[in-house]
Order: structure tokens, then C-alpha cells, then sequence
């Protein structure tokens, strides 16, 4: 594999992992609040970044290299709304997924088609990983300060964690 794919490679799972750790401080504040299904959904999200980066893992050591594990940032702990923290996970969604279109575009112009392969399950993924932060991210800003409707979308996303 070429140096710079691998690389960018082992930096995207440190990119996941910190997602992980992201959602999971994210999914601490519910907790507290508490908005229990929102916690709910972020503990669920983070497991999923835990599964990406455990995917990249796989992909490295699948193409006999030695993963470069390196250190992750620490998140967010503290935020001051509902609607802060989701709009956080919506922009760093679009992060992830700049970042994964910057490896695809890597392996298309180095010629690595099995890592263009490899990386079209997580621009998939990104599709509906942005769209589910877009809808949660409108939907908290549609409610504002009703902590009636909140509770209800507290609910529902719970329901679908
Ligand atoms: Fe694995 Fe939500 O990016």
C-alpha cells in the first residue's frame, strides 16, 4: 500500500474513534439533562464509531500492514443546549466526511482500487449518517424552548436507538 494512503488510513481511525468519544460525551450531558433517549441514541452512535474505526483496523491488518494507533483528542464535555450538542454532531459529521472523500480521491489518483473499493461503504454510511444529524438537528431547532414537544423528540429517538 502506498505510505500516503496508509497514512490517511490510520488517521481516519483516529478520526472514528474521536467520533466515538465524541458522541459518547454527548450522550453523558442527556444523561444529566436528563433527555434519556437522546442519550440513548448518542451511546448508540457511538458504538457505530466504534464499529468504523474497528473496519479501517481490520482493512489494514486485511492488507498484512501494522496499525498505527494513534492519540485521540479529548471532546466536548460540556454544552450549553440540546441544540448546541446536536449541531455539533452534524458539523462533525460533515468533517467525517470530507475526510473520507479525501482517501477515496487518494486511492483513485495512487491507482489502489481495492481501498476505492474498501471506502465506498463509508460514503454510503456518511449519506445517511449526515442525514439522520440533518433531520435531529432540525427538529431540535423546530421545538426551541417547548420542553413538551422536546420530551416527545426525546421519546422517539429513543425509540430508534
Ligand atoms: Fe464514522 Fe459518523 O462517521
Amino acid at each position: 500500500m502506498n505510505e500516503k494512503i496508509f497514512k490517511a488510513l490510520n488517521e481516519q481511525i483516529k478520526h472514528e474513534f474521536y467520533s466515538s468519544y465524541l458522541y459518547l460525551s454527548i450522550s453523558s450531558y442527556f444523561e444529566n439533562i436528563p433527555l434519556e433517549g437522546f442519550s440513548k441514541w448518542f451511546r448508540k452512535q457511538a458504538n457505530e464509531e466504534h464499529e468504523h474505526a474497528m473496519k479501517l483496523y481490520q482493512y489494514i491488518l486485511d492488507r498484512n500492514l501494522h496499525v498505527n494507533l494513534q492519540a485521540i483528542d479529548a471532546p466536548q464535555v460540556k454544552f450549553k443546549s440540546p441544540e448546541e450538542a446536536f449541531k455539533l454532531a452534524l458539523e462533525h459529521e460533515k468533517k467525517v466526511t470530507h475526510w473520507i472523500h479525501q482517501i477515496y480521491e487518494l486511492a483513485l489518483k495512487e491507482k489502489d482500487h481495492a481501498t476505492a473499493v474498501f471506502l465506498q461503504w463509508f460514503i454510503t454510511e456518511q449519506v445517511e449518517e449526515e442525514k439522520n444529524a440533518t433531520d435531529n438537528y432540525d427538529q431540535i431547532k423546530f421545538v426551541g424552548d417547548d420542553r413538551a414537544a422536546l420530551y416527545v423528540l426525546d421519546q422517539e429517538l429513543g425509540k430508534k436507538a
